[in-house]
């Protein structure tokens, strides 16, 4: 534990060696976080690692020899089984734990909130645990609050274009891997593709990723629906986030060869008529929205906004209640580490103001 400042909170970080626990890092830092002491855990692979923050030398902590006592926020991003042990424990000896896993995240007890979209349901957090929507909810969800407030919001059909790194350090290996032995394979095969490339096995994302996309993300869930988990995630985070249970959602989930930020296809359908230029009032005003006219992944990584564009009316909806358009966003930053450090900030006003 390392005291930063005299007043603020304290604030510990599981998984503060992994991908985004290192943006998390930095955030902390960008935000001018009011931390008085920080502390970062991880497994006892890190265990000793020292890692700077603003000048101060940090050592890791092993989370399982760790003493709990004293924390006021914890930020877990260090995978959900690891989420399942020791969020309670944290939250049992004091803490509010903000978690980036999908273990708590269809919980009654445990809020699950978009910084801008619902922070009221911060205002009570009975098992001490919250949670960070998945990235890709997470991305759409500053887009489609405005637009179902305005027009209501009926019906959803996504398609996600995510990157690597959603797969931890691993996919970001696999895609570097197999990206370098492709390009040593020469232009010739690359213009072939399929069994003309000689790619090594694939080590994370199920299938090769390096110039490819993959639709499968995830596991098959067990109630005869096909869909995976992720594809699931996005239906039932939305419902409870936008406070809408019975918002009709379809989603596909695709992995594609790129580092870092995610893309959405999204059709949605609304109870009242809406056009593009309408559509486009609103989201100039909304908070973490910026328009932009192509929205890619290039331009979304290492930002905060979800770019939006190409918004263009739904010619597969009658009149004038559908609107297709696509977003990107960096699923490192907000889609995990940035509204985790929103949700502290949120929880520091509300349950420590006497500390700041
Ligand atoms: N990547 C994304 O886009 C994204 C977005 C939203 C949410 N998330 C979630 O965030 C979490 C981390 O993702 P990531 O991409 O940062 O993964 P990562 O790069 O693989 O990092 C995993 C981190 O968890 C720690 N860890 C693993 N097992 C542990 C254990 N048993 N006890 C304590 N610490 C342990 C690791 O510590 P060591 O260094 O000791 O191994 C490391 O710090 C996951 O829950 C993921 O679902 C990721």
């Amino acid at each position: 534990m390392v005291q930063i400042n005299e007043r603020g909170v304290n604030v510990a970080v599981l998984g503060a060696t992994g991908q985004v626990g290192m943006v998390m890092r930095r955030v902390l830092d960008e935000r001018d976080f009011p931390v008085r002491d920080l502390r970062f855990l991880a497994s006892a692979r890190s265990a000793g690692q020292v890692l700077d923050w603003r000048g101060h030398a940090i050592e890791v902590e092993d989370v399982a020899k760790a003493d709990l006592s004293g924390i006021d926020i914890a930020i877990f991003s260090a995978g959900g089984g690891t989420s399942r042990e020791w969020a309670p424990k944290f939250a049992e000896a004091g803490a509010y734990v903000i978690d980036n896993s999908s273990q708590w995240r269809m919980h009654d007890d445990v809020p699950l909130v978009v910084a801008e979209v619902n922070p009221d349901d911060l205002d009570e957090i009975p098992s001490g645990i919250v949670a960070n929507p998945n990235c890709t909810t997470m991305a759409i969800m500053p887009v489609l609050k405005p637009l179902s407030d305005a027009f209501g919001l009926k019906r959803l059909i996504v398609s996600s274009y995510q990157a690597v790194s959603g797969a931890g350090r691993a996919g970001v290996e696999q895609l570097m891997n197999e990206a370098k032995a492709a390009v040593d394979q020469g232009a010739d095969k690359l213009v072939f593709g399929g069994d003309a490339i000689d790619f090594p096995e694939p080590t994370k994302v199920v299938r090769t990723i390096a110039f490819n996309e993959v639709p499968f993300i995830g596991d098959i869930v067990d109630d005869g629906s096909e869909e995976t988990d992720e594809e699931q995630k996005l239906r039932n985070e939305s419902r409870k986030i936008l406070h809408l249970p019975d918002l009709k959602a379809s989603c596909t989930c695709v992995r594609v060869g790129v580092f870092t930020a995610h893309g959405m296809s999204v059709n949605a359908e609304f109870e009242r008529d809406v056009t593009p230029d309408e559509a486009r009032a609103v989201l100039r005003e909304a908070e973490a929205v910026e328009l932009v006219d192509i929205p890619t992944a290039q331009l979304a990584a290492g930002k905060t906004p979800s770019f939006v564009g190409r918004i263009r009316q739904d010619q597969a909806v009658d009149g004038h209640k559908g609107l297709a358009f696509f977003v990107t966003n960096d699923n490192l930053r907000k889609g995990a580490a940035l509204n985790a450090v929103e949700l502290a900030e949120i929880i520091a006003r509300k349950h420590f103001p006497d500390q700041l």
